[in-house]
């Protein structure tokens, strides 16, 4: 068995979020497991082969822990975060998180969600409306972004006027932000969710929240706290990870000019490119937070109980093993099985509005321009500081 505990341990540094993918190749046939240390917390394994990770992630030894996963952070962002919007479905073990996804997973589904493409549609074409208009816009700011706010929001029932704010009070818990930005958004946003609550349960509208307020599942029904929770949750969970893949997925296409042609030419290939880009480029970068409770093996290393474990969905996507030549973009290659949307209890729930989203935004996108460059070098675009997200800071292109 391999012990790690006298290894140097990987930094979590500048050049692990900018360029990931370069740092995973150097780690290639290192083994599946190796410890990582990070300014600003204790230290962790990082698990970075497919098998392994699959493993993990479907591993109940494997757990959240919500208050422990707040003491990574500082203080003041644990007390902004509080146990209220942290102890959410995706930071909550069995038999809490069963109960909290039986109620939301109904509406998630392939076919419910299909319901909303002429929504994504209409919007998808007014914010092309007016990338055409501009000509050279950055993509992310005035596409990839905009459209999932849009659709979540509409989903929830948030009105129009407030969208911008919600906006603005999420980004901060992707970005590497400051505490006193994290501690505000977040008061900001429990509290205007706790308003919002109020409202749709004196004036329930056609709207998921007004759903969740009133649902009843088994004569159990969702708390303040926990509606307040899961809006969060959803608004957050829903659109920094669909605006990556669709700026990722137009970044990859943009450096392979042939396979944007093809797709152009035949768009009915769109869904199987977007699960090579979710797997090329995964824009969740680490899975959320986890902890073993008992000794776990992986391959040869064993992670002792009580340890802060990184599961790197990227790496995994990346791994030879299970995906031939996995530097290489083929948007038709079948990229099923990979972990973009993670496995096990916690698997995406939004993975069908998601992929519903990427299909419409980047098939109009195509359809719509006959020239799509990158306004810049590329050795000049900025990536999103997290190691959460693994996403652009801003996509600068020239539409025609
Ligand atoms: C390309 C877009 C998306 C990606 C790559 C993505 C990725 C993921 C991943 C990796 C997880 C599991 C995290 C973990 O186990 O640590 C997850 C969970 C989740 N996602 Fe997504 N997601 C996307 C879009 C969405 C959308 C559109 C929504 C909702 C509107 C959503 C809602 C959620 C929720 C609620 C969970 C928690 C599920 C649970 O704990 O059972 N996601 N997502």
């Amino acid at each position: 068995m391999t012990d790690l505990r006298s290894e140097a341990p990987l930094r979590v540094n500048r050049r692990f979020v900018h360029d990931p993918h370069e740092v995973y190749r150097e780690l290639r046939g290192t083994g599946p497991v190796r410890r990582v240390s990070m300014t600003a917390a204790p230290d962790a394994w990082l698990v970075t082969d497919y098998a392994g990770a699959r493993a993990l992630l479907a591993d109940p030894r494997v757990a959240k822990d919500h208050l422990r996963a707040l003491e990574l952070y500082p203080a003041d962002v644990g007390l902004a975060l509080s146990s209220d919007l942290s102890h959410n479905m995706l930071q909550s073990d069995p038999p809490d998180h069963t109960r909290l996804r039986k109620l939301v997973s109904k509406a998630f589904t392939a076919k419910a969600v299909a319901r909303l493409t002429p929504r994504i549609e209409r919007v998808v074409d007014d914010l092309l409306d007016d990338v055409a208009a501009r000509g050279r816009v950055d993509l992310v700011e005035s596409f990839a972004l905009p459209l999932p706010i849009e659709v979540i929001s509409e989903l929830l029932g948030v009105p129009h006027a407030d969208r911008k704010k919600v906006r603005e009070w999420s980004t901060p818990f992707v970005l590497a932000s400051s505490t006193e930005e994290v501690a505000k958004a977040g008061r900001e946003i429990k509290a205007y969710f706790a308003a919002l609550i109020v409202e749709k349960r004196e004036d329930p509208g056609d709207d998921l929240l007004s759903d969740l307020v009133h649902v009843m599942v088994d004569g159990d029904r969702l708390s303040e706290p926990e509606l307040v929770a899961m809006a969060f949750l959803l608004v957050f969970a829903g659109h920094e990870t669909t605006a990556n893949l669709i700026a990722n997925g137009v970044l990859a296409l943009l450096r392979h000019p042939d396979q944007m042609a093809a797709l152009k030419a035949d768009p009915t290939g769109l869904p199987t490119a977007i699960e090579e880009f979710l797997r090329y480029d995964s824009p969740i970068h680490i899975a959320t937070t986890r902890f073993t409770t008992e000794p776990v093996r992986v391959g040869d290393v064993e992670i002792p109980a009580d340890q802060f474990v990184m599961i790197s969905l990227l790496a995994a996507n990346q791994d030879g093993a299970r995906f031939p030549d996995p530097d290489t973009l083929d948007t038709t290659r079948p990229a099923t099985g990979h972990l973009a949307f993670g496995h096990g209890i916690h698997y995406c729930v939004g993975a069908p509005l998601a992929r519903l989203e990427a299909r419409i935004a980047l098939g109009a996108l195509l359809a719509r321009f006959d020239g799509l460059a990158l306004d810049g070098a590329p050795d000049e675009l900025v990536w999103r500081r997290s190691t959460l997200v693994r996403g652009l800071s801003a996509l600068p292109v020239r539409v025609r």
